[in-house]
C-alpha cells in the first residue's frame, strides 16, 4: 500500500515494451516517491515485469488486472483502488494496425479504435471525476508521433492516435480549470513488441481484396523503409520511462511531449504550409522516389544525433 507522500501512478498495458519500462523505472525511484500499480490483461504475463522490478516489487509496485476494452474490468479495477485515489493515469495500453487499408478487416479496425481511444477514453472517464473532485492529479497518455501525423499504410493506427490527441487537446482546458494535468507523450519508433508483432502479422495477412500494385509498394517501399528507421532510429523503453518522468516531474507538465527530436521537423512540415501540400508530397517522395536515399538519410541522421562527430569537431585539443 502507497506510504504518506507517495503519489499514487496507475499504469495500463504493463506487460511488455513502454508500460512495463514506466513501471520499472517510477517505482525503483531512489527516493520511493512513487507507489505504482501496474496493471495488464493478464496476470499471467506478469514474469518479466516482476523480475525487472526486483525488490521494488511488493513494496513499490503491485499488480492488478485491467482489460481497457472492459467497463466492468476498469471499473472493478479502479474501485480496488484504496479510496479509489489515483495521482498519475498513465493511459499506455495500445495496439497497432499496418497494411493496405482494403486488406485490413472492419473488426481488425474497430479494435484498434476500441484500444487507442475508447480505452484511454474509459479509463480517463473513471479516473477523472475523483480527480476534479479533489482537485489534482495528472493523466498522461502515450500517444505518437502518428497521432500528430499521418504515415502511409499506418491510416487507421494514426487515425486512432489523432482522435485520442483531439480529444486530450479539448479536454486539458476544461481539467485546468481542476488543477487536473493532461500531457501527450508521443514516441516515434520504440523498440517493444509492437514492432515484432507488426512484422510478424504482416508476413501472416494476405491482405485479400488489395490489388497487385498496392501491394507491392507495401511490402517493397513501405515494410523496407519501417524496418530501416526503426533500426536506425529505434529508441528503447527505457528512453521513453525517462521522457515520461521528466513531465510527471515538470512543476508546469508540457501538453505536447515528443521523445524523439529527430521527428520534430516532420511535425514541423505541416505547420509549415496550411494547404497540408507540403507534407503530402513529402512522404509521397520519401515513401515512393527516395527508398535508398532516404535510408542513407536515416542512418546519417543516427550518427550525427550520437553526438560523436560533434564532440570530435570541438575538442579544443
Ligand atoms: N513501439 C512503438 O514504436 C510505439 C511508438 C509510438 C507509440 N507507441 C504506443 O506505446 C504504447 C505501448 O506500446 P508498446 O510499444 O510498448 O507495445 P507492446 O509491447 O505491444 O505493449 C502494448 C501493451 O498494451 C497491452 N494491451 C493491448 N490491449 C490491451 C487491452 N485491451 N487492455 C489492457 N492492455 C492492453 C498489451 O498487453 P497484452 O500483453 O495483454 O497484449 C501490452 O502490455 C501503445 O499505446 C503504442 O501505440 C508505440
Amino acid at each position: 500500500m502507497a506510504t504518506e507522500g507517495q503519489r499514487v501512478v496507475l499504469i495500463t498495458g504493463c506487460s511488455s515494451g513502454i508500460g512495463m519500462g514506466i513501471a520499472v523505472r517510477l517505482a525503483r525511484d531512489e527516493n520511493q516517491r512513487y507507489y505504482v500499480i501496474a496493471t495488464m490483461r493478464d496476470l499471467k504475463r506478469k514474469d518479466k515485469l516482476v523480475e525487472a522490478a526486483g525488490d521494488a516489487y511488493g513494496r513499490t509496485l503491485s499488480l492488478l488486472t485491467l482489460d481497457v476494452c472492459s467497463d466492468e474490468s476498469v471499473k472493478q479495477c479502479v474501485d480496488s483502488v484504496k479510496d479509489r485515489h489515483i495521482d498519475i493515469l498513465i493511459n499506455n495500453a495500445g495496439v497497432g494496425l499496418v497494411g493496405p487499408v482494403e486488406g485490413l478487416s472492419m473488426e481488425d479496425m474497430a479494435n484498434v479504435f476500441e484500444t487507442n481511444f475508447y480505452g484511454a477514453v474509459r479509463m480517463i472517464k473513471e479516473v477523472m471525476p475523483d480527480m476534479k473532485r479533489r482537485r489534482s492529479g495528472h493523466i498522461l497518455v502515450i500517444s505518437s508521433v502518428m497521432g500528430l501525423q499521418g504515415v502511409a499504410f499506418n491510416d487507421v493506427y494514426s487515425a486512432s492516435k489523432f482522435a485520442i490527441e483531439g480529444f486530450c487537446e479539448s479536454l486539458a482546458v476544461q481539467l485546468l480549470k481542476f488543477n487536473v494535468t493532461l500531457s501527450m507523450i508521443e514516441p516515434g519508433p520504440v523498440h517493444t513488441e509492437f514492432e515484432m508483432r507488426m512484422i510478424e502479422d504482416v508476413s501472416k495477412k494476405e491482405f485479400a481484396g488489395t490489388d497487385a500494385e498496392t501491394l507491392h509498394h507495401f511490402r517493397t517501399c513501405y515494410l523496407t523503409g519501417a524496418v530501416n528507421i526503426f533500426q536506425a532510429l529505434g529508441q528503447t523503453p527505457k528512453d521513453i520511462a525517462k521522457v515520461t518522468q521528466k513531465v510527471i516531474e515538470s512543476p508546469r507538465p508540457p501538453f505536447r511531449n515528443l521523445t524523439n527530436p529527430l521527428y520534430t521537423p516532420i511535425v514541423a512540415l505541416k505547420y509549415a504550409d496550411d494547404t497540408g501540400s507540403l507534407s503530402v508530397h513529402t512522404f509521397y517522395h520519401m515513401l515512393y522516389n527516395l527508398g535508398g536515399v532516404m535510408n542513407v538519410s536515416v542512418g546519417l541522421m543516427k550518427c550525427l544525433s550520437c553526438g560523436c562527430i560533434r564532440k570530435r569537431t570541438i575538442s579544443p585539443i
